[in-house]
């Protein structure tokens, strides 16, 4: 007896696939299978037999918090798009060797039950590598200390063995979700945008297929991604493989698809990263992408026949130590911001902007719009300003009794990976020794990605790979300790080649190599630990404040202070952080994740309603540069991802 789901909507089909089969019926008559398949006479995709084109968008459930993943689901829906797009990030889910998590953000069943809700069907993409402009392309950093000389993305043995063991967790999860077995999951990407990464390595790429296809079978269709001038090490065999390419002339898009068919004869077109928006990277502008093009190229390519899914429809935030960055060029390093706004249809607060509605518009002329009203913008509010104090630096007695995780001696500086440590900061300190020069030049081989020094406590430049600043001259007068603390402005994710984190070559003062380093490393992924410092202060606040207010404004320095808010004040807000320096901002324990105004674009950090609290709010910065008077803090009450350049 065959067991056959009947049900209407996929939503509830995927309730009768929860409820364990109770809502099965026997039949062996009439119902057709499900299946989302390739009709390559026809070049479309067909679901249970019918033409299927569509269209769709991203949106990363690892970008915005689970409770606000539903409304931005039916937003998306509202515009009349079938499809959500994600990414799976590894490294969330299992961020260390053995550990795993798929709980709050990372609830990923979660968020595809709720978009099979919606009415949306789902496109995964597990990578393993995602780029996606998360830390390490989104694969895990012990990966690079269990391994320090694994090549990623490679037929490399320790590699596969590591996505096998990742492969087995994840997608046996999955495949519950699958179209053939009656859930909202049509399609599953291998790799990503492989045909740009150096390797070129096709056995690889066959073998992650079919340890893709051991789960997904038949049940969804494989798919590959690549931008059309690169599809010579991104096509693989009896894989659909669709292309991303933003806004363009008609001849361009013509001269795409053209492409696409000398490697792949016949099928369905599909562009799989249609980029209404773009990303964008602390030093440069915010980068806008006007709307009028974007709909040309949509209305076009709907009237090729293709399927388009847009990334980013919803981009949300890089929260925490989540950003990556690029390497926009040979010895380039270019950090992302933290919004990852995108200049998408929806903005960072998931809120429909005008150029969702101009988009919603388009696609109703050649899809039915479902019968959903797109969802109002939430509410957005100004808080009062509020004056942050120092209560700590964090290489003083108490920051590192409290904040830091480990101390060691060692002859060499040692990598951030080597000591196992995935993010925040890595203290080095060591004796300078006796020249008779001044000044003298101290000098980094290689540094990643930015390093505070102090000597004798006291703040005297920043080396930065982001501007290729390697070298400071030190004056004998300043004395001979020397702190050098080592900032991970996050890995590399595209171009990727193991971005280890930390001194990594030799330091030299003048022609001498510096040895004998104390060691001490704080990656701040622990807000217990700062609770426990903040503890301490309020106890004996006199404690840790040992330097002059010059230094304490100067960082690398904790600022803490408590609000209170009423029930009427929880709402997204945006914090400013105008005046500031450099850092990190918590508030109730969340990382919001990283603030650099000096430079911009971004001035604002969006802070989710959700984090707050009605009665006492705790706010909590570390600023490595620059505190303002009084530690102000101000709230807008709409974002600032345009400042510093007029
Ligand atoms: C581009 O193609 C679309 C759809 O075929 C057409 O409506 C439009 O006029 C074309 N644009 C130009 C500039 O030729
Ligand atoms: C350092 O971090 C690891 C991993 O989170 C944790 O297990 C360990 O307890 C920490 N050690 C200290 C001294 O904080
Ligand atoms: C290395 O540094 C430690 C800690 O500062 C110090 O106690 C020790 O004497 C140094 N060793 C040498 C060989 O300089």
């Amino acid at each position: 007896m065959k067991k056959i789901l009947l049900c209407i909507s996929i939503a509830t089909q995927l309730y009768a696939l929860l409820a364990e089969g109770q809502q099965t019926l026997s039949a062996e008559n009439e119902v057709p299978p499900r299946v989302f398949e390739i009709d390559y006479e026809n070049n479309r995709f067909l679901m249970d037999g019918k033409n299927f084109q569509f269209i769709g968008g991203s949106f990363h459930y690892f970008r915005a918090l689970p409770e606000t993943w539903q409304r931005k689901l039916r937003t998306m829906r509202a515009a009349g798009l079938q499809v959500v797009t994600t990414y799976v990030e590894w490294s969330l889910h299992n961020p260390r060797d053995g550990i795993y998590d798929f709980t709050g953000i990372a609830d990923l069943e979660l968020f595809i039950k709720l978009a099979a809700q919606e009415d949306l069907y789902v496109i995964l993409r597990p990578g393993p590598y995602i780029c996606a402009e998360r830390d390490l392309g989104g694969f895990p950093y012990w990966l690079l200390h269990k391994y320090p000389d694994i090549n990623l993305r490679t037929y490399d043995l320790n590699y596969r063995h590591e996505v096998t063991k990742w492969y087995q967790v994840l997608m046996t999860k999955m495949e519950k979700f699958l179209y053939g077995n009656g859930g909202p999951i049509i399609m599953v990407q291998v790799e990503n945008e492989y045909g740009s990464y150096f390797a070129c390595d096709e056995k690889y790429r066959i073998w992650l297929r079919d340890e893709t296809s051991r789960y997904v079978k038949d049940k969804a269709v494989l798919f590959t991604n690549d931008g059309p001038g690169v599809l010579r090490c991104g096509k693989i065999p009896n894989v659909l493989a669709t292309l991303d390419f933003g806004e363009s002339p008609n001849s361009t898009i013509d001269s795409n698809w053209r492409t696409l068919r000398r490697y792949q004869p016949a099928g369905p077109l599909m562009n799989s990263e249609y980029y209404p928006g773009w990303l964008t990277h602390w030093q440069e502008e915010m980068q806008r992408v006007p709307v009028q093009p974007v709909l040309d190229s949509l209305e076009k390519m709907i009237l090729d026949g293709a399927s388009v899914n847009f990334y980013m429809f919803y981009g949300g935030t890089n929260f925490g130590f989540t950003a990556g960055a690029n390497e926009g060029g040979p010895g380039r390093y270019d950090s992302d911001v933290t919004s990852y706004d995108y200049d998408a249809p929806m903005d960072e607060a998931g809120d429909p902007t005008e150029k969702y509605f101009a988009i919603r518009k388009l696609i109703s002329k050649y899809f039915p719009l479902p019968n959903v009203p797109v969802p109002n913008p939430l509410p957005k509010i100004k808080l009062p300003d509020i004056n942050l104090k120092p209560i700590s630096i964090i290489f003083n007695p108490n920051g590192r009794r409290y904040l830091a995780n480990f101390t060691k001696q060692s002859n060499l500086p040692m990598s951030f990976e080597s000591l196992d440590q995935n993010s925040g900061f890595i203290l080095y300190e060591t004796k300078l020794p006796r020249i008779n020069r001044d000044p003298v030049l101290l000098k980094f081989a290689d540094l990643r990605d930015r390093a505070y020094i102090y000597v004798n406590r006291r703040f005297v430049g920043i080396i930065s790979r982001e501007n290729k600043i390697y070298s400071i001259p030190l004056s004998l007068s300043l004395g001979d300790e020397l702190q050098i603390l080592v900032e991970n402005e996050g890995r590399i994710n595209y171009g990727l080649a193991n971005d280890f984190k930390g001194i990594l070559g030799n330091v030299y003062y003048d022609t001498m190599v510096l040895v004998n380093f104390t060691i001490t490393g704080f990656p701040l992924d622990n807000y217990v630990k700062m609770e426990e410092l903040i503890t301490a202060y309020k106890t004996n606040p006199g404690d840790d404040l040992t330097l002059s207010a010059e230094s304490l404004k100067a960082g690398p320095a904790v600022f803490y202070s408590e609000f209170n808010l009423d029930r009427n004040q929880i709402f997204d807000t945006y914090l400013d952080s105008t005046g500031w320096g450099k850092g990190i901002v918590f508030i109730n324990g969340f990382n919001l994740g990283r603030y650099w105004p000096l430079v911009g674009p971004q001035i604002t950090i969006y802070v989710p309603r959700e984090v707050l609290r009605v009665g006492v709010n705790k706010i909590a910065m570390i600023e490595l540069q620059n505190a303002p008077d009084a530690g102000l803090v101000t709230f807008s009450n709409r974002p600032n991802l345009d400042g510093n350049f007029y």
